[in-house]
């Protein structure tokens, strides 16, 4: 019978506990995951005691505390706080999510906070996203087209035809979609993934842009493409309530078409 070994840096043990202040009276336990792989130790689960009458109510709100009033060695990735940057992307409560718009009353009991899943981690909260940054690259996401702009140098939309981009300007290129995806856990290295395949829709649904087939012949692989299952995760998942299941629904219809 086969035996499995994990991985030393899978088993995660319990951490250090950070107690709250005296006089603390609306307590809130937020166990994180902190892992540094330079250290050469295992993951560990530190807890944080937070009195959510001195805090304000997103979870990044309380990440931000944490570092700086608790802790400053906890590491993790924000900028914008409302949405837009797509940089504050992790595992919140086993969902991914962006936790600058994830209010921290929605959770019942302990906040468990981890990275995103199925990615190499830097540090704490931070993922190599290196892999989905190249794969973006690759489906060139930017408007091409050959002929000449006419003359008053604006190349028009009619209203329906910008209508077709709404659903897919939205993307704050998170991530959260392409890491609860478990054709991408496994393909990964091949597949494209939900986030990159939404860019890709973008622009082969942009009525200025010129190289659709080229876009098309691109993606026709039995990988890059057609490891999407349907299996939804990343529709569900999504934080800014976009369809990217539905977008490659779109290109993989299009493919028949062209037939
Ligand atoms: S489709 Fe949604 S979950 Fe996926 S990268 Fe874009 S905003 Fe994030
Ligand atoms: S619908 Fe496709 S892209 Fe979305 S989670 Fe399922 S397999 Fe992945
Ligand atoms: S900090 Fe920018 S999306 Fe959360």
């Amino acid at each position: 019978m086969a035996q499995f070994t994990l991985p030393a840096n899978s088993k995660i043990t319990e951490g250090k506990t950070y107690k709250a202040p005296e006089g603390a009276k609306r307590i809130k336990k937020f166990k994180i995951y902190r892992y540094d792989p330079d250290s050469g130790q295992t993951p560990r689960l530190d807890t944080y005691e937070i009195d959510l009458d001195d805090c304000a109510p997103m979870i990044l709100d309380a990440l931000i505390k944490i570092k700086n009033e608790v802790d400053t060695t906890l590491t993790f990735r924000r900028s914008c706080r409302e949405g837009i940057c797509g940089s504050c992307s992790m595992n919140v409560d086993g969902t991914n999510t962006l936790a600058c718009l994830k209010p921290i009353e929605e959770i019942e009991g302990d906040v468990k906070i981890y990275p995103l899943p199925h990615m190499p981690v830097i540090k704490d909260l931070v993922p190599d996203l290196s892999t989905p940054y190249a794969q973006l690259a690759s489906i060139e996401p930017w408007l091409q087209a050959d002929s000449p702009p006419p003359p008053d140098k604006e190349r028009k939309q009619s209203p329906e035809e910008r209508e077709k981009l709404d659903g897919l300007w939205e993307c704050v290129l998170c991530f959260c979609c392409t890491t609860s995806c478990p054709s991408y856990w496994w393909n990964g290295d091949r597949y494209l993934g939900p986030a990159v395949l939404l860019q890709a829709y973008r622009w082969i649904a942009d009525s200025r842009d010129e190289k659709t087939g080229e876009r098309l012949d691109a993606l026709e692989d039995p990988f890059r493409l057609y490891r999407c299952h349907t299996i939804m995760n990343c529709t569900k998942t999504c934080p800014k309530h976009l369809n990217p299941a539905k977008a490659i629904a779109e290109i993989k219809k299009m493919m028949v078409m062209r037939r």
